[in-house]
């Protein structure tokens, strides 16, 4: 059955139901399938997205843009000096201005609290493109790509090695919600945040699966079906970039980690990828790699998404 969507936020995977999540997954792969034999669906005419980057983006400012126009709607971009947002205009004053002119509005910025407070004051859906603790799109595609490639989410083993980041907070999020067992592994003072792990806990125990926050990243990888991994510095955290790369050079995705993982694992990375320190050539352009499948599911994902909530 139809679930009504239209009007609601996309900010966290975990304020979604699994209902919500296999019906984004339906209208996706819809949508995809149309896109390869050339059936337009333009079910958005006439509507506006506004896309607000406070930080840069390659894959989200373009499968968000190509996206929206593909449905039948316009995006229109505003970069980090374009808007007041927080800075001379309130949060809550630029929200309700933007509901009165946009039809949704897609964000991506540092505070999560920024996302929270647009979304409590504007009457049009806004969808978080990207937070320094969140990051709901990518893994909602990424998990889209497994169910894809893995015919599967229940029960598959996904390990994640690295930084405990936004990536890492929404993979807790989406992989408990759908029933997976994740194992984050990343190195002391860098473990995910403990309310977002406590959130995961809960899910998984009402699914059955499995959560494991460890620093060892063979345990996370052993017999695993998923690899994934990220930056070890994130936008923003450009100035501990030297730091941080001596104390994650044990979190490398590399073959010799991986030949702990399952045979046909996936290699997973949301990207930019920094090759030769989180991930090295052998693996990221390897035949398990699906990263520019990912890439690519982004815009069918997001599309799916902007057409249920506008
Ligand atoms: N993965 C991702 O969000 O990429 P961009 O930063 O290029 O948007
Ligand atoms: N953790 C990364 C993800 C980029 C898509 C960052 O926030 O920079």
């Amino acid at each position: 059955m139809a679930i009504n969507m239209k009007g609601k936020d996309l900010i966290s995977i975990n304020d979604l139901t699994i209902e919500e999540i296999y019906q984004i997954f339906d209208v996706a792969k819809t949508l995809k399938e149309d896109n390869y034999i050339g059936r337009s669906h333009k079910v958005l005419e006439g509507k506006t997205l506004g896309m607000i980057f406070t930080k840069p983006s390659t894959r989200t400012r373009i499968s968000f843009e190509t996206g929206i126009y593909q449905l039948g709607g316009i995006g229109m971009y505003f970069g980090p000096n374009d808007l007041q947002l927080g800075k001379s205009e309130s949060v809550a004053d630029t929200a309700q201005v933007l509901s009165r002119y946009l039809s949704g509005i897609m964000i991506r910025t540092f505070a999560h609290s920024d996302v929270v407070e647009l979304a409590k004051y504007a009457s049009i859906p806004v969808i978080n493109g990207l937070t320094d603790l969140l990051h709901p799109c990518q893994v909602l595609t990424d998990l889209f790509t497994i169910l894809e490639k893995k015919r599967t989410l229940r029960g598959l083993k996904f390990a994640y090695i690295g930084d405990g980041n936004n990536m890492a907070h929404s993979i807790l999020h989406g992989c408990s919600k759908v029933g997976m067992d994740v194992f984050i592994s990343s190195p002391s003072g860098y473990k995910p945040d403990e309310q977002i792990v406590k959130n995961a806990l809960n899910n998984a125990a009402y699914m059955g699966s499995k959560v494991v926050i460890t620093e060892d990243p063979i345990e996370s990888v052993k017999d695993a079906d998923i690899v994934y991994t990220d930056v070890w510095a994130s936008m923003g955290q450009e100035k501990e970039a030297e730091e941080r790369k001596k104390k994650f050079i044990r979190y490398q995705v590399n073959p010799e980690l991986v030949k702990y993982a399952k045979s046909d694992y996936l290699f997973m990375h949301c990207l930019p990828a920094h090759r030769g320190d989180e991930v090295v050539n052998e693996v990221a352009d390897s035949a398990n790699s699906v990263i520019f499948d990912e890439a690519e599911n982004r815009m069918h994902v997001q599309k799916a998404i902007m057409a249920l909530v506008m």
